[in-house]
């Protein structure tokens, strides 16, 4: 087989050594996942692994009980002097909790959240920066039995009010402030809006973190250190398949979709995959670059680590601020062992010297939520790692709550910028548009054969969009990604992109329909096209073309600030093209052909009024700002 064999060194020390594991995995698939909840504690065992009766609605350890909560903290708070969390805030702030003490704070706000009314069953937003509170929300709700919808605190109020609303969320933990390239964000105004917006919040529960003058509600706002009830919060047994979280991510409709996970099936599912793919023990320290309020947070930041035992470490500011190559200084400081980001961050800190660094304590790199080229794949290699760390590139998506395609990295040889092969445990085809599987190296529909512990349970509120768009290309017992792959001639996947209408801007989901809806809003606009393009450092940049009646700056910058305004900073368009008119097939608006002709310097044949494509061909791929063509 082809590619790069895992380091000695690195494979004789690592969690899995025996490569039977794939086959095993494949004769009995029961006994695989059975063999990891195993090493969990439940209050009580399962009755079945798994119930596919209501399909697609699939059901994993049924009849289970356990606590997430009690899973990550308890466990492991005999160990009394092991650190769980470090957090470096961007003013280079720092603090740690011990397992101890992280079971303590878990247990104060678990009484403290009760005593405000939320109990199991509640529905709890948090709205929060990468600071430790965040994490200790998470865990208090799951011990409580409280489900949480975590919010990314680079979110308008306007995305923050519909995931609220969305979700039926009637509590709300956020903080003051934070800190985010120098400034001081006012995180509690924006959640005073979205509060407002949704209309279904009792009580707002404020961490006081930068100590910003905020407005206060008497009757409805309450600081979070005054809510701590000391002693011990008894973890409420739950159902396996009680809802954990939901967290909302972008499809190929405008609405954002509340993915629901279930509290066994995903648990064992990080725990797992942590073990096997991170290599994690208890003895390392990993660092996840994602914010708490992605997926990438909740699994690999908080739950998978912490219930190994493992040391997190959260940052809570930009990684490239005040100093471009802080993201080196952070490794060092820490001894960081296991270091876990996305394609973006690499190429971002491409322009620094790592030889400047001791970070020599890196056993393990990881990324994921873009593709990565092989360049700079290369670069993480020999550069940061110089060619003894290994790198496992992680397929996943937060509907699937953990990994589902990447490498062990102690068995599987690297290619660069493939991301290696389904682990054991899961079913992968590519296959095409009639259910077919496709010969090597042919592009088709990524799938997942057979349901798997990590899988959503449902999207919130909505069965119809659930079935129709994960459960209906193939049947009810195949899973569409929406990604498009093929398969090399060793069973290596490689990722090509999207489907569907979702961008990876840095990693994160967009949907270019709900950029076209926004836009739309503008009465200025006629018609509007948003697509990706190719950006160095981003992966892609959003790139909006459009017919205005007053094109130009003014009506740029409109598009700007709404986008910013609805969405947040993550989805600001890199370029705003007004054209007057846009490419059409008949009726619709050739997207390819407008990344055609601006990338591939490519007339598309089949567009019906060729002329359109003129301005175009000459825009340069990497043109930025507003213009007029
Ligand atoms: C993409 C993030 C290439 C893919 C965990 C997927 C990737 C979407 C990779 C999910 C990878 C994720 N290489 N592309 N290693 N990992 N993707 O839900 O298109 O934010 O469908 O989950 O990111 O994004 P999500």
């Amino acid at each position: 087989m082809n590619g790069i064999y895992p380091p000695k060194e690195f494979a004789r020390q690592a969690n899995i050594r025996d490569p039977t594991i794939y086959s095993r995995a494949h004769e009995n698939w029961v006994e695989f996942w059975e063999e990891f909840a195993g090493e969990l504690e439940w209050f009580e065992p399962w009755e079945k692994f798994f119930d596919d009766s209501k399909a697609p609605f699939f059901r994993f350890f049924v009849g289970g009980k356990l606590n997430a909560s009690y899973n990550c903290v308890d466990r492991h708070a005999g160990k009394k002097n092991k650190i769980a969390i470090i957090w470096e805030g961007e003013n280079r702030e720092k603090r740690t909790y011990t397992y101890y003490q992280l079971f303590r704070e878990v247990n104060t706000l678990a009484n403290g959240l009760k005593s405000i009314g939320v109990g199991k069953g509640s529905r709890v937003a948090i709205y929060m920066p990468n600071i430790p509170e965040g994490i200790i929300s998470m865990l208090a709700c799951a011990r409580i039995g409280a489900t949480h919808i975590y919010i990314f605190e680079g979110f308008s109020a306007k995305s923050a009010g519909f995931r609220i609303k969305d979700s039926r969320a009637e509590f709300l933990i956020t903080a003051d402030g934070y800190y985010r390239r120098g400034n001081l964000i006012d995180l509690k105004e924006k959640a005073d809006r979205a509060v407002e917006q949704a209309g279904t919040i009792k009580k707002v529960v404020v961490v006081k973190r930068a100590g910003n003058d905020v407005e206060f509600d008497e009757n409805r706002d309450i600081w979070y250190h005054e809510i701590l009830r000391k002693g011990h919060c008894e973890a409420e047994i739950l159902d396996s398949n009680h809802p954990l979280f939901i967290m909302y991510t972008s499809g190929s409709t405008a609405e954002p979709k509340g993915v629901v996970h279930s509290t066994g099936g995903y648990l064992v599912h990080v725990y797992a995959t942590s073990k096997t793919v991170l290599d994690l023990r208890e003895d390392d320290i990993i660092w996840t670059t994602a914010s708490l309020g992605w997926i990438t947070g909740h699994s690999y930041a908080v739950y998978g680590p912490l219930s190994i035992g493992s040391t997190v470490l959260i940052y809570e500011g930009a990684p490239d601020y005040p100093d471009k190559c802080r993201t080196f200084d952070i490794i060092e400081e820490y001894g960081v062992t296991v270091f876990y980001t996305v394609p973006t961050l690499v190429r971002m800190i491409q322009t620094c010297d790592p030889s400047e660094y001791d970070i020599s304590t890196v056993r393990l790199m990881g990324t994921v939520g873009e593709p990565i080229e092989p360049e700079t794949w290369i670069w993480l290699y020999r550069e940061v790692g110089r060619e003894r760390v290994p790198i496992v590139n992680t397929w996943w998506q937060t509907e699937t709550g953990g990994h589902v395609i990447s490498q062990i990295p102690s068995l599987t040889p690297m290619k660069p910028a493939s991301v290696g092969k389904p682990l054991p445990g899961f079913e992968i085809a590519i296959l095409d548009d009639g259910g077919k599987p496709v010969k090597p190296f042919e592009i088709g529909n990524l799938a997942i054969m057979r349901p798997f512990p990590g899988i959503m349970l449902e999207l919130n509120g909505d069965t119809r969009s659930y079935v129709r768009f994960y459960w209906s290309r193939y049947g009810k017992r195949i899973y569409y990604t929406g990604d498009y792959a093929y398969a090399d001639e060793d069973g290596h996947i490689w990722i090509v992109g999207r489907a569907d209408d979702v961008l990876n801007i840095s990693g994160h989901r967009i949907s270019l329909t709900e950029i076209e809806q926004i836009a739309m809003e503008i009465p200025e606009i006629r018609e509007v096209s948003a697509i990706g393009l190719p950006d160095r450092v981003k992966g892609n940049v959003i790139g909006i073309f459009a017919v205005a009646e007053n094109p130009g700056k003014e009506t740029g910058e409109k598009i700007v600030k709404k986008v910013e305004n609805d969405i947040g900073k993550i989805a600001r368009p890199g370029l705003i093209a007004f054209v007057s008119e846009l490419p059409k097939t008949s009726g619709k608006i050739a997207k390819r052909a407008i990344y055609d002709a601006i990338v591939g310097k490519k007339r598309s044949s089949y567009v019906v009024n060729p002329e359109t494509l003129e301005p175009l061909m000459k825009l340069k791929p990497s043109e930025r700002g507003i213009v007029v063509l």
